[in-house]
């Protein structure tokens, strides 16, 4: 169980993030808000790569920060940057993954095998990353984030940038991905979590408006018929679906 207590965040005087109380078990979670809402900078705090200005992020009851490698080895994350190695092959860079992560090098054979077949990239797999298309960049930074089979898995807008059959791969993948596990999946786009996420959690403006399951938050927010339409009555109508820009 992973439990968000009162996160707060300022970048100087900005302040991207405010007292955010959240507790996620096992399921698929849709984080969703425009950018700006502070999304990436939730994920960054949950996997421990920013401090939070005020807060706590705690596993199983257990502060996150204090259980240095043993949280880090229950977690997988896929950031938002692409391009970051470009100019290592896929094997390598699973490999270079795997060991950063502590899987042992007997293990890692096997485990670089199974994730390249999860994402479809095992004919790449010699290919330097810097070839890839779009897809296959997302693609491989979700395989990478399942390594060593986490049961926190955080996926920062994973279909950023991607043509809409890349898109449905990626939800496909990310549905897929086995059993007991919490997954975090930020977007800014509904129908990338519309239909695979277990609940909701619509940031905006560093808050949290509401966390709740499609037909709840449908319920709840006019009894409207779809998660689009409670996106336009909680942001309005200029960000809606709005895959055109991102940071
Ligand atoms: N390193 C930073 N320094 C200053 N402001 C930042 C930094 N990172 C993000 N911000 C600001 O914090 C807010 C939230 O950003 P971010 O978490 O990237 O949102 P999202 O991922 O939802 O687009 C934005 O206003 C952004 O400009
Ligand atoms: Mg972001």
């Amino acid at each position: 169980m992973l439990e968000l207590q009162n996160i707060t965040k300022h970048y100087g005087t900005k302040q991207a993030l405010d007292h955010i109380s959240l507790t996620l078990e096992n399921g698929i979670y849709g984080l969703l808000g425009p950018n700006g809402a502070g999304k990436s900078t939730l994920m960054n705090i949950i996997t421990g790569n920013l401090k939070p200005t005020s807060g706590m992020v705690l596993w199983n009851g257990k502060n996150a920060h204090d259980m240095g490698a043993a949280y880090r080895s229950l977690l997988g994350y896929a950031p938002q940057q692409q391009g970051l190695y470009d100019t290592f092959t896929g094997i390598r860079f699973l490999s270079y993954m795997a060991t950063l992560k502590g899987i042992s090098k007997k293990e890692q054979k096997g485990e670089i095998q199974r994730v390249l077949d999860y994402v479809n990239l095992t004919e790449k797999a010699y290919r330097p990353i810097g070839t890839y298309s779009g897809g296959m960049k997302q693609r491989i930074l979700v395989a990478q984030a399942i390594l060593g089979d986490p049961h926190l898995v955080v996926l920062d807008e994973p279909t950023a940038g991607l043509d809409p059959k890349e898109r449905v791969r990626i939800r496909e993948n990310i549905r897929n991905i086995s059993g007991d596990k919490i997954i975090l999946v930020s977007t800014h786009v509904v129908s990338d979590i519309e239909s695979i996420a277990n609940e909701i959690i619509l940031l905006r403006e560093g808050k949290i408006v509401d966390h709740d399951t499609v037909p709840s938050l449908c319920k709840k927010h006019g009894d409207v018929k779809n998660l689009e339409q409670v996106y336009l009555q909680v942001f309005g109508e200029e960000e809606a679906n709005d895959s055109s820009h991102t940071i």
